[in-house]
């Protein structure tokens, strides 16, 4: 049966891709990132994306977050398609509604945590104000440090409120605490699950620890390009309940 383009009210999609593929060439070599890929995900949802390295899981998620586009096949963005997007309009829509966290945290060394969030705020159009992100994310008491003050935990959580303090519709979180150790670790993604959970903000996190799958409501498995498995759970658990 096809997928509907749209979600139903009652169960509306914020991302819905059908027969995704991403072929990357260099020369006379072809990687297929992507083999075809059909994912609905709802709004709302914490997802957590898990595969061996090379399968294809940030592929995916630059392609929905407007960084990189697709070969073949279409995804959208509740009902625009971003498949369909010129540059102007995946610029602007990667400004308006994604916020992006990755592995490595990109703040500028000489400003502060507040001035960092603050280069957010300042060019979006509906911002928290940056206190406002810093306290969500645990650092109220360190606005006015520097990156270099910081341990890498708190440099995270601010590269986490810098991303949600243009509240944006989707976060798109790539090995966010590839680069911590676990419980430094635990601490980031209590502070994700915390935003999202108070802002309502859809969420696709990627991350080789499998446990985190119970951090999750969906939890989508790659295997060569390809969904393998896409398992939900009944309730999210708290990062902190979890043990690695
Ligand atoms: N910019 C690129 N140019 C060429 N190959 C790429 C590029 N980005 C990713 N790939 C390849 O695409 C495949 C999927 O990569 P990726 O989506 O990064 O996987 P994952 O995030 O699951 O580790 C890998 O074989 C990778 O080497
Ligand atoms: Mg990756």
């Amino acid at each position: 049966m096809p997928m509907p383009v749209e979600g139903t009210p009652e169960f509306p999609m914020i991302f819905r891709t059908r027969d995704l593929t991403k072929v990357y060439r260099t020369g006379e070599t072809e990687v297929h990132a992507l083999r075809g890929v059909d994912l609905n995900v709802a709004e709302g949802t914490m997802a957590v994306l898990l595969g061996p390295s090379g399968s294809g899981k940030s592929t995916l998620l630059n392609i929905l977050g407007g960084l990189d586009t697709a070969t073949s096949g279409r995804a959208f963005f509740r009902q625009r398609e971003i498949t369909a997007m010129a540059e102007a309009d995946l610029t602007r829509y990667r400004r308006e509604m994604v916020g992006f966290v990755f592995q490595f945290y990109n703040l500028m060394p000489s400003l502060t945590a507040r001035e960092n969030v603050d280069l957010v705020t300042e060019i979006a159009s509906r911002p928290m104000a940056s206190d406002a992100a810093l306290e969500l994310v645990g650092l109220g008491a360190r606005m006015d440090h520097f990156p270099a003050q910081l341990s890498g935990g708190e440099q995270q959580r601010v590269a986490i409120a810098r991303a949600i303090a243009k509240q944006p519709d989707v976060l798109l979180c790539d090995e966010p605490t590839g680069a911590l150790d676990s419980a430094t670790g635990v601490v980031v993604l209590e502070a994700l699950d915390t935003v999202t959970r108070e802002l309502g903000t859809t969420a696709m996190l990627i991350t080789h620890n499998a446990v985190l799958a119970e951090m999750a409501d969906m939890v989508i498995r790659f295997a060569d390009g390809r969904v393998q498995e896409v398992t939900r759970n009944a309730t999210r658990r708290r990062p902190r309940e979890l043990s690695w």
